[in-house]
Formats: structure tokens, C-alpha cells, sequence
């Protein structure tokens, strides 16, 4: 072993006659700091660039009137009650960011989330209140359970005596279930006027039947952003506060995706194709880039997303409020690499502080 590593070496000196020193009094063949001399040569030569059109920016929607609540683990997003959103949203597209995604914190929670479909429910004002607004800022809803239902998970639970699924532990997210009632989520929220639907639940068969829920009552122009790899993370900590939305009991890892899995997030890919997905995510990102190249590579011709999560949010915030990072710098530093790692577009909180930033130049 230590003899052919002895070798290998030396070969590896003999065919590298590039590498010489300036003491051999020989030039260096390959200068990569050429391209580095000043900001003109680096940006001639920048492979990925941040634009605000690759922003989504996440809303957290309350009840109420004149509501803008700073969520504490976040600082600088907000619940915002709809009656402000009109302005915001005149802010957001000003700012160049074609879109939000909205997620709604109801009034009254219930076993199945039926705020979540009723059409006076707290994100379907905000979606007319935003599209009266600015037409052309595109409106995306979360379509998931749990935020809205008493238990916190994100469908319909295994509960009652006798259990309706004997086999089944108690407390189980009923998949079937579950479906149907997505599907009257989805129709509820394009008839308030939703441009994209995405299901974030993990369920399986979620992007078919919302696809056939929405293709029955004439949206079959409407596309489906299915959150295809959503792993079990730990980053999702703030948005449980923002969203008021943490399961009473037990976790999710009995449908969110284990960290530890790579493979895995190919197939659930391409089960959501096959189902009819429009777009495809991946989330968190900044930990997952690994997944979001690999399916950038499998699957090229799918327009990708990254949900660059809460506690990626958090983190940069925290550490920059103490003055360990500077927040420009990393903030726009992260959204570069999940960019560069392969996504098309990037749902993220920093997005109107980093398109201020790029509006003013690095
Ligand atoms: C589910 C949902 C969650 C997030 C987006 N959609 C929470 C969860 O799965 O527990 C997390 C987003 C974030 O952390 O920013 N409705």
C-alpha cells in the first residue's frame, strides 16, 4: 500500500511539469487568478447570477383586520391580516418578485382543516385581495392539512374507537383520506382565484388526485408545483411558530422523507411526473443540495424548486444579529449555491431583502 502510493507520486511529479515554482525560473502554464484580476473579468466569467425573478416569497396569513405580527423566531416576516396584503403585494412586484406562496393561520382549527376549504377561509381572502391588487403577481397556495387541523398533521388521523384502521397504528395520517379532502382544498382555492397549487403533505398519490380534482371543475389550465422530496427536518422549527401549526403528537417521519435518503427522493420525482406534476421541489435546500443536483441531472427538462426553509431563515438571522456573519454576504452567497446546485426558482424569506440588495448592486 505505502509503496504504491510512493509511486503514484512520483509519477505524479513527473507528468506535472506545468506545476513549477518561480524559483525553477519557469512560467506557470495554467493562471485561473487571471480571470479573477478585477469585477469586469469575474462577472464576464460568472457562471450563476441571482435575478429577483427567481424569488418566491412565503406569506403567513391571519385573521383580522390591521394585523402585521413579527413571528419571533423570524425576525422580519410577519402574519399579516388580508386587508394590508394589497399594498404589500404592489411592494413585492414593484421589487421585481413574480410571486407568493401563501399559507394561512385559520381562525378555527378542526379534525379535518375545514377552513381550508371554505371559501370565506383566511387564505382564500387573501388570494382575491392579492389578485384584485396585482393581477399579474402569481399566487401560489400551500395545499396541506395541518395547519388547520386541531391535531397539527397534515391529513386525516387514525383515531376513534374502534379505529377505522385496525391494522394501522393510531394516529396514523390516512393517506386515501387524506386525498379527498385535498382535493376539495385545491378546488376552493382556484375557484378564490389560486394561479399554482402546492401540495406539501407528502401524501401519496397527492399530485394525481389534486390534478383530477382540479382537471373535474374546469382548472385544468391551473399547474401543480408538488413538493416532490420533502424531507422530515429539523429546519422547519420557525415556520411551526409562523404557522402555528407543530403536531400535537409524534412527527411526521411517517410520510416526510428520511434525511438519510438520496435514491428515494429520485423515485418520489418520478412518481409526481408520472401523476401529472407541473413543477418539482425540493426542500429544505441549503442541506439537501446533494438532491437538488441530482435531480437537476435526472430530470432536466422539470422546472425545479428549492424551498429555502425557516430555519435556514433563522440561522443566517441569528448569526448575523450577533454580528458573527454578515447577513448580505451569506444571504446572497446561499441563494447563489442552491441556485447553482440547480434550481429554477428558490421560494425563500430573504427574497425582498435580496432583491434590494441585487437592485443596488454587489
Ligand atoms: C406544510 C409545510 C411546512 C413547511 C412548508 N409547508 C411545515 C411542515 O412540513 O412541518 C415548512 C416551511 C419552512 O420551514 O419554512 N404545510
Amino acid at each position: 500500500m505505502h509503496e504504491k502510493k510512493g509511486n503514484d507520486d512520483k509519477m505524479l511529479l513527473k507528468n506535472s511539469k506545468d506545476i513549477q515554482t518561480a524559483e525553477t525560473g519557469a512560467r506557470l502554464q495554467y493562471r485561473p487568478r487571471r480571470l479573477r484580476l478585477n469585477p469586469a473579468l469575474r462577472g464576464m466569467v460568472r457562471e450563476t447570477e441571482l435575478n429577483p425573478r427567481d424569488f418566491i416569497l412565503p406569506l403567513f396569513i391571519r385573521p383580522g383586520i390591521k394585523q402585521k405580527i413579527e413571528i419571533r423566531s423570524m425576525p422580519g416576516v410577519f402574519q399579516w391580516s388580508s386587508d394590508l396584503l394589497a399594498a404589500e403585494a404592489e411592494k413585492i412586484y414593484a421589487a421585481g418578485i413574480p410571486g407568493v406562496i401563501l399559507f394561512g393561520i385559520p381562525s378555527e382549527k378542526d379534525a379535518i382543516g375545514s377552513e381550508n376549504f371554505s371559501p370565506d377561509g383566511v387564505v382564500h381572502q387573501a388570494i382575491r385581495v392579492l389578485k384584485n391588487a396585482v393581477p399579474d403577481l402569481v399566487v401560489m397556495t400551500d395545499v396541506c392539512m395541518c395547519e388547520y387541523t386541531d391535531h397539527g398533521h397534515c391529513g386525516v388521523l387514525n383515531v376513534g374507537a374502534p379505529l377505522p384502521h385496525p391494522n394501522l397504528p393510531e394516529g396514523y395520517v390516512l393517506n386515501d383520506e387524506t386525498l379527498d379532502i385535498l382535493g376539495k382544498v385545491v378546488v376552493s382555492h382556484a375557484q378564490a382565484g389560486a394561479d399554482i397549487l402546492a401540495p406539501s403533505g407528502m401524501i401519496d398519490g397527492m399530485v394525481g388526485a389534486i390534478r383530477q380534482a382540479l382537471d373535474n371543475h374546469g382548472f385544468e389550465h391551473l399547474p401543480v408545483l408538488s413538493y416532490s422530496v420533502k424531507y422530515a427536518s429539523g429546519f422547519y422549527g420557525p415556520f411551526r411558530d409562523a404557522a402555528e401549526s407543530p403536531p400535537k403528537f409524534g412527527d411526521r417521519k411517517s410520510h416526510q422523507m428520511d434525511p438519510a435518503n438520496a435514491r428515494e427522493a429520485l423515485r418520489e420525482v418520478a412518481i409526481d411526473i408520472q401523476e401529472g406534476a407541473d413543477m418539482l421541489m425540493v426542500k429544505p435546500a441549503l442541506p439537501y443540495l446533494d438532491i437538488l443536483r441530482s435531480v437537476r441531472d435526472r430530470f432536466p427538462d422539470y422546472p425545479l424548486a428549492a424551498y429555502n426553509v425557516s430555519g435556514e431563515y433563522s440561522m443566517i438571522k441569528a448569526a448575523s444579529a450577533n454580528g458573527w456573519l454578515d447577513e448580505r454576504t451569506v444571504t446572497l452567497e446561499a441563494l447563489t449555491a442552491i441556485k447553482r446546485a440547480g434550481a429554477d426558482f428558490i421560494l425563500t424569506y430573504h427574497a425582498m431583502d435580496a432583491a434590494r440588495w441585487l437592485s443596488e448592486g454587489r
